[in-house]
């Protein structure tokens, strides 16, 4: 299972695109208490879609507010603390060894990106690594305790927006926004 992270990673001629993929509120919150501060059917769909066959990234406390593995995704779960173990998940100590194996997975099962799915902990430490940012901006303000980095425009472009109507089991209208790294 293990193998040098340069070899799997960062040295590659042709390595897989980082895509962070995110919802937040308009003014950048992303939870609360461990957990959404809204409930957004549509965002879930959209969240499934974005990811599906792909290795994702997590950091330890998402994947324990989520509570399983997802289906049809393998999920690297980040901590520092050895005695954390979950069933039918990866479990890594950082951030390296999380892109490494995800970039294993990716290349066996022909998955052509590697997806980080926070929480804010883990999106802000991998922010400098990711070539893409599909964020789900949800058309309300939310209290919370997690908010996503900021997104600085000198580094990032805006490669699309697209806006979606408040569905029937959704809280609020959203636009989904794709942002390039410059
Ligand atoms: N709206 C969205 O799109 C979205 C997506 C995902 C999550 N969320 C929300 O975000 C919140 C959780 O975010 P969070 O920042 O509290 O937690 P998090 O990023 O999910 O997890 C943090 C944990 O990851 C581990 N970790 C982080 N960096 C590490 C590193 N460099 N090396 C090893 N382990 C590392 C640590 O686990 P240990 O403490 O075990 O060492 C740390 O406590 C929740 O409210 C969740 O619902 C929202």
């Amino acid at each position: 299972m293990t193998a040098p992270a340069a070899v799997l990673a960062g040295d590659e001629a042709d390595p897989l695109p980082i895509v962070m993929v995110a919802a937040m509120a308009r003014n950048g919150v992303i939870g609360v208490d461990n957990g959404l501060p809204w409930h957004m059917r549509s965002d879930l769909k959209h969240f499934r879609a974005a990811t599906w066959g792909k290795p994702m990234i997590m950091g330890r406390k998402t994947y324990q507010s989520i509570g399983r593995p997802l289906p049809g995704r393998e999920t690297v779960v980040v901590t520092r603390d050895p005695a954390f173990a979950a069933e039918g998940v990866h479990v890594v100590d950082g951030l390296d060894a999380a892109f490494a194996l995800a970039a294993m997975l990716a290349r066996t099962s022909g998955a052509e990106e590697i997806i980080v799915a926070g929480g804010a902990t883990i999106y802000a430490e991998a922010m400098k690594r990711a070539d893409r940012l599909v964020i789900t901006e949800i058309q309300l303000e939310a209290e919370g305790d997690a908010v996503f980095p900021p997104i600085d425009p000198l580094q990032w472009l805006q490669a699309s927006r697209t806006a979606y109507p408040r569905g029937e089991k959704d809280d609020a209208a959203y636009d989904v926004v794709v942002w390039q790294r410059r």
